[in-house]
């Protein structure tokens, strides 16, 4: 039986932290000036510098030897192939065969997915140039100027990301909104704004029944119905839905040609290449949707071939195994110096942590090492301005991806020139620092804090493509590794039934919770209650218009 912590070569490892883990990662670079040349890669519009980690050949070599004894071989040749890898939820993983551009057959239960997968964006080409073009009409027959995309977590964050990445690629007469908190101040917000004869809503929900993205697709579909003065019919033409669950959206209100379908196969966070990608596909077009596919097909590509010592995401994995699980480091710090990725380092948090925050492996038992690290990140230059000192002085030891883009916007390449330039002296003072200069204690950085640093050429759908595909598989490996799975989320799950149970019980003050919730439940209740007169509407709906 694959039990990790248990074998040779993690006791390797363990050896090695003890004996090398204090080396000085400048030292590295002093006995070797081939170094940079030798830990860097290129590909797909992409360059990673791994240079800067305090990991010496033997070390490099010997987390190779882990990923080789792992289950990480038979695991990705079972994802690529649609084996049910997802076992909790009894699922094959198959978000790489939504971007599958190499026409090759993806075989699940003895029928092959491509064809549905071919229809789907078939159908997603054919409603984005509508919209585009202007040929889709508000019940007034005005066409659409602005789109709202009401889903959460996976059914946000990443078409979310994307559509502000590439935001200069953006359709120049078309607005974007993303409503995801069941805050109502959030829809308030947007909506205000808005003028309901030009708006079309996207209702995003793999499950159609999360809470937050029902009451708000039913808040705005009461707004558009007040303020327009729109009869039910006329919904049609301003919400579509994006779901696997055509029954729940169709219940909704929403017209069968109107609903994007996507599988059960594809997970949330993994959803930006089905249909759930659809406001990608409006903001930029269907073809920069498919170069964004493109890119990320290329790293599927080289993830499944290239040698492990020369692939880009078991590198990355490899190299954040080596400081959570033998230098202790807690969390892993995501920094691109880069405006327009600012949302990069939120859609890595539910990517990594939603998929590697697991405490039992693949056969229900606990695991005896850390797993997922805490992911966190700020665009740079701010978070020099903010949280930086820490990680330059501070106790904790915590890895940095630096991500940033080559070509400068020509219009403010001085101000390129700056944030790369801010960029290139961030990662060198961390690995640096200046201790030992005559300088006070207090003032000198110990440095020998490292960092991996990746440049885009440019943001293009292309290379972000391949950029959060290589993410992707990063958490796969790790996952491998750990032999646990990254597929489901039980924790998640278990909020959301205890938010609809605890919505339910409210009236009844149940004693069935701890004392410290029933009084927090009965301060909620007491004010709820208050403010029921005056809307004239209950206010402890669970996603359901009453
Ligand atoms: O956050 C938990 C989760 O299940 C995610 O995996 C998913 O992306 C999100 O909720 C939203 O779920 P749905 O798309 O079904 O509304």
């Amino acid at each position: 039986m694959y039990k990790l912590d248990q074998s040779v070569t993690w006791q390797k490892l363990e050896k090695l932290a003890v004996s090398t883990g204090a080396d000085r990662i400048a030292d590295y670079f002093a006995a070797d000036p081939m170094r940079f040349e030798r830990m860097s890669l290129r590909l797909e519009g992409l360059f990673l510098d791994y240079s800067k980690n305090r990991i010496s050949d033997a070390v490099f070599a010997a987390l190779l030897q882990l990923a080789e004894h792992s289950p990480l071989h038979q695991r990705r040749a079972q994802m690529f192939s649609g084996d049910i890898i997802n076992v909790t939820e009894d699922r094959p993983v198959l978000h790489t065969a939504l971007r599958n551009r190499g026409g090759q057959p993806v075989i699940v239960n003895g029928e092959d997915v491509m064809p549905g997968i071919e229809a789907g964006l078939e159908k997603l080409r054919l409603f984005s140039e509508q919209v585009r073009n202007g040929k889709w009409l508000g019940y007034t027959g005005k066409p659409i100027r602005n789109i709202v995309n009401i889903g959460i977590g996976g059914s946000d964050l990443g078409p979310n990301m994307v559509c502000r990445a590439l935001l200069n690629y953006q359709h120049p007469e078309l607005g974007f909104h993303f409503i995801s908190n069941v805050d109502g101040q959030h829809i308030k917000k947007v909506l205000k704004r808005l003028d309901p004869e030009t708006t079309l809503f996207i209702v995003s929900t793999k499950t159609f029944s999360t809470q937050e993205t029902l009451l708000n697709a039913n808040s705005a579909k009461r707004w558009f119905l007040e303020k327009s003065g729109a009869s039910e019919t006329d919904v049609g033409h301003h919400f579509v839905a994006v779901s696997t669950n055509k029954a729940a959206a169709m219940a909704f209100g929403i017209r069968p040609d109107c609903i994007f379908e996507f599988w059960a196969w594809v997970g949330g966070r993994y959803s930006l290449w089905s249909s759930i990608g659809l406001p990608i596909a409006l903001s930029i077009g269907y073809d920069r949707f498919i170069e964004l596919l493109e890119g990320a097909h290329a790293m599927d590509q080289h993830f499944q071939s290239a040698p492990l010592q020369r692939n880009m995401p078991v590198i990355l994995a490899l190299i954040g195994i080596w400081y959570i699980n033998f230098l202790g480091a807690e969390t892993q710090a995501i920094i691109p110096y880069d405006q327009a990725m600012h949302q990069f380092p939120s859609f890595l948090q539910q990517l990594d942590m939603e998929s590697n925050g697991k405490s039992v492996d693949m056969e229900g038992n606990p695991v005896s090492y850390a797993t997922g690290p805490i992911v966190w990140g700020e665009t740079g230059s701010n978070g020099q301005h903010a949280f930086f000192q820490l990680l330059h002085q501070g106790t904790r030891f915590v890895p940095i991806d630096f991500i940033a883009t080559l070509r400068p916007d020509e219009e403010t390449a001085d101000h390129h020139f700056a944030l790369l330039t801010n960029m290139l002296a961030q990662a060198n003072a961390f690995m640096n620092g200046d201790a030992g200069e005559g300088k006070q204690e207090f003032a000198s950085s110990p440095g020998n804090r490292p960092s991996n640093v990746l440049l885009l050429d440019e943001l293009s759908p292309h290379s972000l493509g391949a950029l959060i595909a290589l993410y992707e598989h990063k958490v796969f490996v790790q996952g491998a590794i750990w032999n646990i799975n990254s597929f489901d989320q039980w924790g998640v799950e278990l909020g959301k039934r205890l938010a609809s149970e605890i919505s339910s019980n409210i009236e009844r003050e149940s004693s069935e919770y701890d004392v410290s919730t029933q009084g927090l439940m009965a301060l909620v209740k007491q004010h709820m209650d208050e403010v029921k007169p005056k809307t004239g509407r209950d206010t402890k709906r669970d996603g359901t218009v009453s």
